[in-house]
């Protein structure tokens, strides 16, 4: 049996300075962040693709639900638009100020809390929720034992993506090394302002991404316990449905959601 380990913050990058820089990288992506679909999708048939598979894995509707590392806000409008009563908590405030007038504009309640993930707001939550905030995470297991702390009859929601190829199946890192070659031609917009430093990237044990593994691996070994996986093939569906004829050939990556608790 292959073993996964789940890997802790390593103290000897100095974790302050490191959080401060990853706060800082995304306050100033706030600006930019939503120009890219895999951030923040706009076609409707997207959009209701997320919508039902956050109403399918999340208890009922009008459930509290604190959306972790929320960002500009995807999951936390979707949801308020459904009915959630919603606390958005993100470190980075350029990130919040986004959401709130997004929330503002569509005349939707969400609670935005600045604040780290080690440090959730207070409860009680009827649901955790994430999307691609783990794998930045300095210290991963403590924010998941502190999300339980604010939750602890609730669900967790961990919605992440094998995006970096590291650890994915041999088709998905084809398809990274084909999207590559095509964008040596195409040139894309980046996703991104810039770039992680060294130093930041040596203090994130899940850096580029967690492997599914290693996901329920973490989320086990955390006082959520027993985790299921469930891969988000709606989504995915949705998103090839709006790729151009050379990126629907190459196809995308897998979405995939660890849910635990009750
Ligand atoms: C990749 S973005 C994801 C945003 C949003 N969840 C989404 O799905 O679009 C990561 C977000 O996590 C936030 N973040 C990163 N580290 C954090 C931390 N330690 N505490 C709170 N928020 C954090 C960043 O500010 C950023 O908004």
């Amino acid at each position: 049996m292959r073993r996964i380990s789940v890997r802790g913050m390593r103290p000897e990058h100095g974790e302050a300075g490191v959080t401060d820089d990853i706060r800082d990288f995304w306050d100033i992506d706030a600006a930019t962040y939503d120009r890219s679909p895999s951030h923040y999708p706009q076609r409707p048939q997207e959009q209701a693709a997320w919508a039902a598979t956050l109403r399918r894995l999340l208890p009922e509707p009008p459930a509290a639900v604190l959306d972790m590392g929320a960002g500009t806000g995807f999951l936390s409008l979707l949801l308020a638009a459904q009915g959630y009563q919603v606390t958005a908590a993100d470190f980075a405030p350029g990130m919040l100020a986004r959401l709130k007038a997004k929330a503002a504009d569509r005349g939707l309640a969400v609670e935005a809390v600045q604040t780290d993930a080690v440090h959730p707001p207070a409860g009680p939550f009827d649901a955790v929720v994430e999307r691609h905030l783990a794998w930045t995470l300095p210290d991963p297991a403590s924010a998941l034992a502190a999300w339980h702390t604010v939750a602890p009859a609730g669900r967790l929601v961990l919605i992440e993506g094998s995006w970096s190829g590291r650890g994915a199946p041999t088709v998905d890192r084809l398809r990274l090394r084909a999207r590559a070659v095509a964008d040596l031609i195409r040139r894309p917009a980046p996703d991104h302002h810039g770039h992680y430093t060294a130093q930041m990237n040596a203090a994130l044990p899940y850096r580029g991404g967690l492997t599914p593994d290693e996901a329920v691996a973490l989320v086990e070994a955390s006082p959520w316990g027993r985790a299921r996986i469930e891969r988000l093939r709606d989504v995915e569906w949705a998103v090839t449905e709006g790729l151009g004829p050379l990126d629907s050939l190459i196809g995308t990556h897998a979405r995939w959601a660890v849910i635990a608790g009750r």
